[in-house]
């Protein structure tokens, strides 16, 4: 699939069917989740995919009782071994962490749309029950769960701001309208933008 295909149909699956999801699929989802950028390339991003249904039910309970996650074919934890990151960025290393598991889930999320799956990325729990349900080690950290499972939901169109109305031009508060040149720019971006999503979504 395309990637702009992929970015607008993308969007939160919370209601799976119960098909199983090979764990070549799984494999597919993580690859393409390391491929993502890494403070200092550290990659230190650590995964536990979950598909065993009482652990299932485990995280569902330890994600604010979020039950409907239990449904997903996969739950898959993305946290970071934070000894590495702590060693060479010491105060940085949780904002460092934070981003690295991000955009790890992000990626993951995307390919799962490629792959034809629905997702959600979950980050509501609580992190102490959540390590317990993992067995995880001190030095590692869940930061997302993402949800993952074949899914009879379709796209819908979901309101999104205007970019002209987020973006600002070299400064916090200078607006694209304050430079004409750009202005007109980002008008005819937006506009290509629009009809791009348009037809996606109609196709
Ligand atoms: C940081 C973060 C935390 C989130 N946590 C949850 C969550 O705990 N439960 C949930 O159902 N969705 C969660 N979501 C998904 C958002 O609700 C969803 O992305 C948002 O409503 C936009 O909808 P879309 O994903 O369909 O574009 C989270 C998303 C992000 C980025």
């Amino acid at each position: 699939m395309e990637l702009d295909d992929c970015l607008v149909k993308r969007h939160s699956v919370r209601k799976f069917s119960e098909k199983e999801i090979p764990p070549e699929t799984l494999g597919l989802l993580i690859r393409a989740a390391i491929t993502a950028p890494t403070a200092g390339n550290l990659q230190e991003w650590r995964f536990v995919a979950v598909t065993d249904s009482a652990q299932k039910d485990k995280i569902a309970n330890a994600c604010e009782e979020q039950l409907w996650m239990a449904q997903a074919g996969a739950l898959i934890v993305v946290c970071t071994d934070d000894r590495d990151l702590e060693k060479f960025y010491g105060p940085s290393a949780k904002k460092y962490a934070v981003q690295d598991a991000a955009a790890a889930a992000e990626n993951m999320l995307l390919k799962a749309t490629d792959l034809g799956l629905g997702s959600c990325w979950v980050a509501a729990c609580d992190e102490e029950q959540l390590k317990t349900v993992l067995a995880l080690p001190g030095f590692v950290t869940p930061y997302v769960v993402v949800a993952v499972g074949y899914t009879e939901e379709k796209a819908v169109t979901k309101p999104t701001f205007k970019v002209e109305d987020l973006i600002h031009i070299n400064q916090f508060g200078k607006k694209a309208v304050e430079y004409p040149e750009m202005g007109e720019l980002i008008k005819r971006l937006v506009e290509k933008g629009k009809k791009a999503v348009r037809k996606i979504r109609h196709a």
